[in-house]
């Protein structure tokens, strides 16, 4: 069944005492605010997951994930964290593919194909995040870029595979711009993807895939994106570092 989930991106921020102390602000608050079928992921640095892992153990709303693994088992590979690493220490989910990766990184649609495999092999539901450049939006290109990144990054794998992954839709030009992708732009490529799993996996894979949007996702709009009917929720940035901000976001559902 399709999950609707709020998943909150630390990125490179918060030392290990901040944060552990917000991640126990967010699941007090979740347990005493949020009363739907909502699912909660928090992705903390690497740093912090041994210790989040074990205080989400008693919280059945929130998950963990990390924000990134290579995608070898182990080896010669100074600096790099590995899928089976993640999973001996509980993480449940992996943000692969996120822009500033490729970017800052990188990282190409086949190297994501591998990391894909890996995190699946070690139980590690892959939150998987495509989506196009300012340049790609205003040449028009943007459902060719969309469409590569899904064959090329994820489309190898097995319908059962498949439907592991939690995919984010997240334009770069509103990542950390507050410049948001409207409901209506937002709604149009969520629609676009699902079609596009539709035609590789069939309908039962499709309406049962969590598409979230990312990219300057705040409490003020939230509401609105995630009523559209192709959008299942948030991947979010800035707004997660904030227990408040973050929490209002995850009521942000119409139930
Ligand atoms: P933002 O980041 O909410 O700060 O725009 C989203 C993301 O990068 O996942």
């Amino acid at each position: 069944m399709r999950k609707k989930i709020v998943a909150g991106n630390w990125k490179m921020n918060l030392d290990y005492t901040s944060g552990i102390g917000l991640f126990s602000e967010i699941v007090n608050m979740v347990n005493d605010e949020v009363m739907g079928e909502q699912h909660v992921i928090v992705c903390p640095p690497y740093v912090h997951l041994g210790a989040i892992c074990q205080l989400a153990k008693t919280h059945n709303k929130v998950s963990v994930g990390a924000q990134n693994c290579h995608q070898a088992q182990s080896g010669a590979y100074t600096g790099e964290v590995s899928a089976p690493m993640l999973q001996s220490v509980g993480v449940n989910y992996v943000i692969l593919g996120h822009s500033e990766r490729r970017q800052y990184f990188a990282e190409n649609n086949a190297l994501l194909a591998e990391k894909v495999n890996s995190a699946l092999q070690h139980q590690l539901s892959p939150i998987f995040c495509i989506g196009e450049t300012l340049d790609q939006r205003n040449d028009n290109s943007y459902f060719d870029v969309i469409k590569r990144q899904l064959a090329e990054g994820l489309f190898h794998l097995t319908e059962s595979q498949f439907a592991n992954v939690v995919l984010a839709y997240e334009p770069v030009w509103a990542i950390g711009t507050g410049l948001t992708a409207t409901p209506e732009q937002a709604q149009e490529i969520h629609e676009f993807i699902r079609n596009e799993v539709r035609s590789k996996y069939g309908e039962g894979t499709a309406s049962d895939l969590s598409i979230l949007y990312g990219g300057s996702c705040n409490p003020k709009n939230a509401a609105e994106l995630f009523a559209k009917p192709d959008i299942d929720g948030g991947l979010i940035g800035g707004a997660s570092l904030k227990s408040r901000d973050f929490v209002d976001i995850i009521k942000s559902f119409s139930l």
